[in-house]
């Protein structure tokens, strides 16, 4: 017998959310549905995505490289484009099954989505995140923890274990990179629900990036890489500044995703 096709979603909860500019309607209503406990959550679930709360602080978990990643009220919501800094980390890295564990810095980590999908990318990892926002690492806190990594608080690498420098393989930092004067452009869902530490990368965009750069030669390994997601407009003075510090910086590009990363080398010997 042919499966048959899902339930149609209640037509009242579509009307709302397609009137407040939800596009995907249907599939919002349907997922609404599902993550809903009882009529009145259910009901409250659909005033807070028609009131403007990205869907997955609604619902309480983002997609992500195929995995539920918690995401509370106030944590950036992890995008479908980092998925490709992901797959680049991950090509990069590849290890023999029976080899020492590949060491992972996720700096900047928000819920943490970028580690957690690295840790289920390679296999046997030893996951390190770290966030300057008590909300973001409550939760990564969550999804890390349960992916066996562990979680800091505090400004870039300040707060990783001393013991890390020079044994990191793999430090994936998607920090904020918007202009500063570009944040107010931003879709009302990431300028009003995502806190402005996690979108404003300063004048240019870069002043994160520069900040991680800098110091990402002492803590990775020889041979280790660093990923960071830009526009494409930035891409060009990224790699600069990633390779402003002695790694080997290249840009890899996703038309799919619509996704730019500056990957950067750490050679054996830096200057
Ligand atoms: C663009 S979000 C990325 C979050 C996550 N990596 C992801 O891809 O979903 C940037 C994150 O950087 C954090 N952040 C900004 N400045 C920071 C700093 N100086 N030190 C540590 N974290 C910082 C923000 O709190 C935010 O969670």
């Amino acid at each position: 017998m042919p499966d048959s096709p899902p339930a149609p979603p209640p037509s009242g909860i579509v009307a709302r959310l397609r009137a407040a500019g939800c596009v995907f309607a249907e599939d919002e209503a349907r997922l609404l549905v599902s993550a809903a406990g009882t009529p009145a959550e259910l009901d409250a679930m659909v005033d807070r995505r028609v009131a403007g709360l990205p869907i997955e602080h609604v619902v309480g978990w983002a997609e992500f490289c195929g995995l539920r990643i918690a995401v509370d009220p106030g944590v950036f919501v992890p995008r479908r484009r980092t998925e490709f800094l992901v797959r680049e980390a991950a090509a990069l890295t590849r290890r023999a099954p029976d080899g020492p564990a590949t060491v992972v810095v996720d700096l900047c980590c928000g819920s943490g989505a970028v580690g957690v999908a690295l840790a289920a990318a390679l296999g046997r990892v030893e996951l390190h995140a770290a966030d300057l926002d008590p909300a973001a690492v409550r939760c990564a806190r969550r999804n890390v923890g349960a992916a066996g990594g562990q979680v800091y608080e505090g400004d870039l690498f300040e707060p990783l274990p001393a013991a890390l420098r020079g044994r990191v393989d793999v430090l994936a930092a998607n920090v904020p990179y918007v202009p500063a004067e570009e944040v107010a452009l931003l879709p009302p869902e990431a300028r009003m629900h995502e806190p402005r530490v996690a979108l404003d990368g300063g004048e240019d965009g870069l002043d994160v990036l520069r900040r991680v750069a800098a110091e990402a030669p002492r803590w990775l390994a020889p041979g280790g890489c660093m990923l960071t997601e830009t526009s494409e407009r930035q891409a060009a003075l990224a790699a600069e500044a990633v390779g402003s510090h002695g790694l080997i910086p290249r840009i890899a590009r996703s038309a799919d995703l619509n996704a730019t990363v500056i990957i950067g080398i750490r050679p054996a010997a830096i200057p």
